[in-house]
Parts: structure tokens; sequence; C-alpha cells
């Protein structure tokens, strides 16, 4: 029986079971994710894109807000690990006839299921799920509300790894709307624990949050001095959906300044990468020419988000990567 430690997310002898915030994992976990997920890079680009690691087990997307690129790269993932993966459509299943959450879900667990991949506006979604489990089922947080995005975060840190190596010597900037980021809370974490040099947050008071200084970053709330000579720039989209009140005057002024154009990005080291989670809007937060130019890796980082999740589902399950070859 698979006992878990502290943290809920691993187990008695330290191996990922859930994966449900960056927060508590040591750099050694974080970067044996990587490492594994390099392995995993080749096999999208083979003929047959697929490895026998998880055949005959069960994985199940709970995804209860909207996606594009997590729900599609943890399919991707769990059929290239030639899992049987189950894409639950919340509005069509039983929850929008009354069921509650844990009779849904233990409705699906009685088929046997190994995995739930779960997205949900509320922070703390995963973890209460991952409460609600039988031991043997894992949870991987595929975003909840303003908390944490960890395999977003870790495909962020696998693409500035390609491009960097090193993270002890990078500056690092996020730009825009981190008040309500899942997406800069885990990366901010993983930074933090993979050592990065510095980590600079840009954008207006009312959209970061209070407890910046003690997490031990940088605050800019100017582009101009924000930018200037960084590495790596992560570029956020203002979120509107999870925002009370008029945080901003207009899109049109946030873009004026805090918008990423040709000019702003002159500011940064001629060798910087431009990031951004998706979805980008074109013109709020930053301006197509920079989106499609050279410096960026948006594209990059949605193709890493294969690798990344092939990763932590295998390790997640107890898989070893000896298969992979
Ligand atoms: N980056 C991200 O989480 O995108 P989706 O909302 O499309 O999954």
């Amino acid at each position: 029986m698979v006992q878990i430690m502290s943290n809920n997310q691993l187990t008695e002898s330290g191996q990922l079971h859930h994966f449900l915030t960056i927060e508590g994992f040591k750099k050694s976990l974080l970067t044996e994710i990587m490492d594994r997920a390099e392995q995993f890079s080749s096999v999208s680009n083979r003929q047959v894109k697929k490895v026998p690691l998880l055949r005959g087990k069960t994985i199940m997307n709970l995804f209860f807000e909207n996606s594009t690129r997590t729900r599609t790269t943890f399919e991707l993932a769990a059929k290239r690990l030639s899992a049987d993966v189950m894409n639950l459509n919340i509005s069509t299943s039983a929850t929008s006839k009354g069921e509650s959450l844990l009779d849904t879900l233990h409705n699906l667990e009685a088929m046997h299921t190994d995995m739930f991949v779960v997205r949900h506006s509320e922070s703390g979604a995963a973890e209460f799920i991952a409460q609600h489990v039988a031991p043997h089922v894992s949870v991987i947080n595929a975003g909840d509300g303003c908390h944490a995005h960890p395999t977003q975060a870790m495909l962020d840190m696998f693409t500035i790894r390609r491009h960097k190596q090193h993270f002890a010597d990078l500056r690092v900037a996020i730009v825009g709307d981190i008040l309500h980021s899942r997406v800069a809370r885990s990366q901010i974490q993983a930074l933090a624990t993979l050592g990065v040099g510095e980590v600079r947050v840009i954008g207006p008071r009312t959209l970061l949050p209070t407890d910046c200084k003690t997490l031990g970053i940088h605050i800019y709330h100017d582009m101009e001095a924000g930018l200037k000579d960084v590495d790596v720039i992560i570029m956020l989209r203002l979120q509107l959906e999870r925002m009370e009140g008029a945080l901003i005057p207009s899109a049109r002024e946030y873009f004026q300044c805090y918008g990423l154009t040709e000019d702003k990005l002159q500011l940064a080291k001629p060798d910087a990468i431009v990031m951004h989670p998706g979805p980008i809007n074109r013109g709020v937060e930053i301006a197509s020419s920079v989106a499609d130019g050279p410096q960026s890796v948006i594209l990059e980082q949605v193709t890493h988000g294969i690798a990344i999740r092939m990763a932590v589902m295998s390790m997640a399950l107890g898989a070893q990567p000896e298969v992979v070859a």
C-alpha cells in the first residue's frame, strides 16, 4: 500500500505520487523531472510516437475549467506512454445533474482509475481530490484557481534549461498579472528551488501580490528598469475572469505601460528569450511582432509540455524509464 508522507505528494521512499504544487520539493526532484523529460522528448519525433511504459494504466482527465494546451498535452502524453486515457466532459457529466464532486470521483475510481489529472477554478481542488482518492491513485494538478500550475512551471523550467543551461547565472523577469497567476506562483517556487540568480516581477501595484517581498523577489512597476539586462522574459495574460473590479484603466493603456514591444525587448540581453504560458492576447500584453519574433519560444513551451507531462505521469505511477529505449 502506498504510504503518503508529510508534504502530501511523496511516498515513504521519496517517490513522486501526487503532483499538486512545486512548494516543498527539492532541487533534485525538479532536476529528475527535467532529465526524464529530456529522455521523452525524442519519442515525439519517432514514426511511432509511443512507448509502452504505462500500458494497462487508466488516466482520467477531469477538466472543470477551459483549457487548450494543458488538456491536450496531458492527453497526448498519456497516449504516448500507452495508457488508456479518458477525457471527462464535465458539462455533460452527472455533476451537472447535482451529483457531488466526491460522488463523481468515487464512481470514476470504481472504474479502476490509476490517475486523475485535475483542472479546477477553485484553489485547493486538486489537493481536496488527492485527500479523498484511494491510496494507490495519483492526482496531478493541471491548474487550480490562483494557487498552482506545477506542470506548466516545469515545462517552463525545461524550456529555460534548453536555452540557457545554468539557472544560477540567470536574471528572469515575470511581467503582468502576477496577483491572479497560478503559473507565476509555481514558476517563482521552481526558479527559487533551482537556484536562479535573480527573479524580478514587473507590473502595476494592483496586479502584484502583497507577499512579493517575502518571496525574495525584486519588484518593479516600470518596464524600462525591470527588463534591463534580463535573460528571460515571461509575459502573463491579464486574468480578467479572476479579477474583482477594475484593476487596470484599459487594455490600451495597459499595453502602453506593460505590453512587450520590440522597443522594450531591446532593453533585455540581446539573446534573451520571450516566454508566455498562453493563451496570449496580442496587443494587450504582447505585440504580435514579439510573439512571432525570433526571440519567442512560446510554441516551443507547448511542445515541451508533452515531454514534461510524460515525465511527471510516469514518475507518479512508478514506471521506470529504462523502457523508453
Ligand atoms: N497554459 C495553460 O494552462 O493553457 P490552457 O489554459 O490552454 O491549458
